[in-house]
């Protein structure tokens, strides 16, 4: 080969290596908003959310109430209760580097920024960038939806008490359901709008 050859060679090899790595680019995309949801029709239409899969989180942070879906706040949320678990709520809900470790993780994979789920997306539209907030229950998301619940099925009353306690009024939240028609309200059953 002359000298004018390789360089010829050498550019087509350039371009194809250029154009091969746009195509799987644009592939890695389509894949990514396939996941998020934009064409998974299941996630899009269901109202439940991923199940709980991680040992750890499911006993510690279910020993005072329900181990919320890591899919209902963004990631900076959970990094800011995981490091604050000394003083969370003004409980002690302090754990071992290991397991801290080990649940901070699954948070983070979980988390609404990387969950396919519907509710996560609202939920994420419905926070300001600037904002972390650390609970569920102060999301516009979660108040648009609760906010025709009157207080005395919550606060006043003993077997709710608090927003909180998803698990008195969702009873099929353990298994990852958040459907309207599975509400029941203690003492006022089912839910009608
Ligand atoms: C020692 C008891 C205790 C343990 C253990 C505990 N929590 Fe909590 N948590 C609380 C209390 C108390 C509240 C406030 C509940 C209320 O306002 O009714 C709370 C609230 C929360 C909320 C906000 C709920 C909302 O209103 O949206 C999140 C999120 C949360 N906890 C995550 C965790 C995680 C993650 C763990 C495990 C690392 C954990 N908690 C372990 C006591 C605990
Ligand atoms: C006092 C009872 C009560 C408590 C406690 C409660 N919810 Fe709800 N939730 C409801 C009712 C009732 C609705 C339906 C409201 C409507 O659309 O009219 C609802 C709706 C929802 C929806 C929307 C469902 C859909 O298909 O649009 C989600 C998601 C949800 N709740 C999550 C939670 C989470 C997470 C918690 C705990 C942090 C929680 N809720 C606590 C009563 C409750």
């Amino acid at each position: 080969m002359n000298k004018k050859h390789i360089w010829g060679a050498l550019l087509l090899i350039g371009s194809l290596t250029l154009a091969m790595t746009t195509l799987s680019w644009s592939d890695e995309d389509e894949r990514w908003e396939h996941e998020r949801g934009e064409g998974n029709r299941f996630w899009h239409e269901t109202s439940n959310v991923p199940m709980l899969t991680n040992k750890a989180y499911q006993t510690e942070c279910s020993a005072c109430h329900f181990a919320y879906p890591a899919s209902f706040l963004p990631e900076r949320s959970w990094l800011k209760i995981m490091t604050s678990l000394e003083d969370h709520f003004g409980e002690n809900a302090e754990l071992d580097n290991d397991t801290q470790a080990v649940i901070t993780r699954y948070l983070q994979n979980n988390a609404a920024d990387q969950s396919p789920s519907r509710f996560s997306r609202s939920i994420l539209r419905s926070i300001r960038t600037v904002d972390t907030p650390l609970r569920i229950s102060e999301t516009g998301f979660f108040k648009r939806k609760h906010h025709e619940i009157p207080n005395r099925m919550v606060v006043g009353n003993a077997k709710v008490r608090s927003f909180s306690n998803c698990l008195s009024c969702h009873s099929m939240a353990e298994k990852g359901s958040f459907d309207e028609d599975a509400v029941r309200i203690p003492g006022f059953g089912r839910w009608e709008d």
